[in-house]
């Protein structure tokens, strides 16, 4: 299993790397990056220590050597300039992201390659690299709310001071502003959370589970490892086929009555991509919260299309 990382020189992508080193999920992994040097730097180190793992086969290289890739991640962003709108930076994004899906196109693609959308605005760019790739809507997903369910997970885990394996809570919608937690259906273990927390606690857990990706930037420049084990979490469902529900996002096609449009509801993802979202029961509050973050996505898609 080859996975290519573009964007992999920067701190998600090489964080993503070491996660799937380390994991021992792909047996070759190549780093693409603009900063040829930082590429170099990252795929140098990350081999140095292949040994303690799986032996794996680090280098870098070209979009034409990355045609053999099972799954290319897309970490590769550009941040906030000083004084920029958050439009004005989806907009120089959305122009990046576009030269970089027209060199894979270029390199070249295996028909069953699958394509996982991390740089931001995730959900918009996994819409236009499902539109735009040409491959099939269920090979192309994105991180979606998989951090944010990952950091909700840890802040109920500490809260009620049990292990965070044990927390089944999840977070979907967008992964931004309008996204959602869904507390009608968390537990322990299968033990229902709502009762044993108060609404004004799961309110304080929802906050900082929101705002922490601006806390984690304030205080070390961005988020790192825990996107990168998200990111592994993602390619070990798909490399083990192993069918797992995920919060990842991907384009519509009627779940929850929504189309044409990339979101994060419940995804069983494995080998093939996106096997099937599930339509489990939302609360009213939950179904609207839902259409809520859809519509808000739809609104910048509109603004982003050629
Ligand atoms: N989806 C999520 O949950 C999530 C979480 C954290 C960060 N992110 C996003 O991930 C992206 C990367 O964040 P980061 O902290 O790693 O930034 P970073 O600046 O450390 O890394 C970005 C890398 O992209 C490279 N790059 C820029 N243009 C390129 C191009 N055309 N081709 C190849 N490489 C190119 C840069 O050289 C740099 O190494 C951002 O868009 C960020 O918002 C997403």
């Amino acid at each position: 299993m080859k996975v290519s990382i573009i964007g992999g020189g920067g701190r998600v992508g090489s964080c993503a790397a070491f996660a799937l080193e380390c994991a021992g999920l792909s047996s070759e992994l190549q780093i693409i990056d603009a900063n040829a040097e930082a590429a170099e730097g990252e795929a140098l180190d990350l081999l140095h220590g292949s040994s303690a793992f799986a032996g794996q086969r680090i280098y870098t290289g070209c979009y034409k050597r990355a045609a053999n890739s099972d799954i290319f991640v897309i970490t590769a962003g550009l941040r906030r300039k000083p004084d920029e709108s958050r439009l004005d930076l989806i907009g120089r994004n959305v122009a990046l992201f576009r030269q970089i899906l027209g060199s894979i196109r270029e390199g070249g693609f295996k028909s069953d390659a699958i394509v996982l959308v991390v740089s931001n605005p995730v959900d918009i760019l996994t819409y236009i690299a499902s539109q735009e790739i040409g491959l099939p809507a269920s090979q192309v997903m994105g991180l979606g709310t998989m951090l944010d369910t990952s950091r909700f997970r840890s802040l109920i885990a500490k809260e009620l001071k049990v292990p965070s394996t044990q927390v089944n809570a999840t977070i979907l919608g967008e992964h931004g502003d309008s996204m959602f937690p869904v507390w009608s259906s968390a537990s322990i273990n299968g033990l229902p959370i709502k009762k044993e927390l108060s609404p004004m606690v799961q309110s304080r857990i929802f906050e900082r589970t929101k705002t922490s990706g601006a806390e984690v930037i304030k205080r070390k420049g961005g988020a790192g490892y825990a996107v990168g084990a998200t990111i592994a979490q993602v390619i070990r469902a798909i490399t083990l086929d192993t069918r797992e529900i995920l919060p990842v996002s991907s384009v519509q096609n009627g779940a929850y009555g929504l189309r044409d449009v990339a979101i994060s509801v419940p995804t069983i993802v494995g080998r093939s991509g996106i096997v099937k979202h599930v339509e489990f029961e939302l609360s009213p509050k939950e179904s609207l919260a839902l259409s809520n973050s859809a519509a808000e996505l739809k609104k910048t898609i509109a603004k982003c299309s050629r």
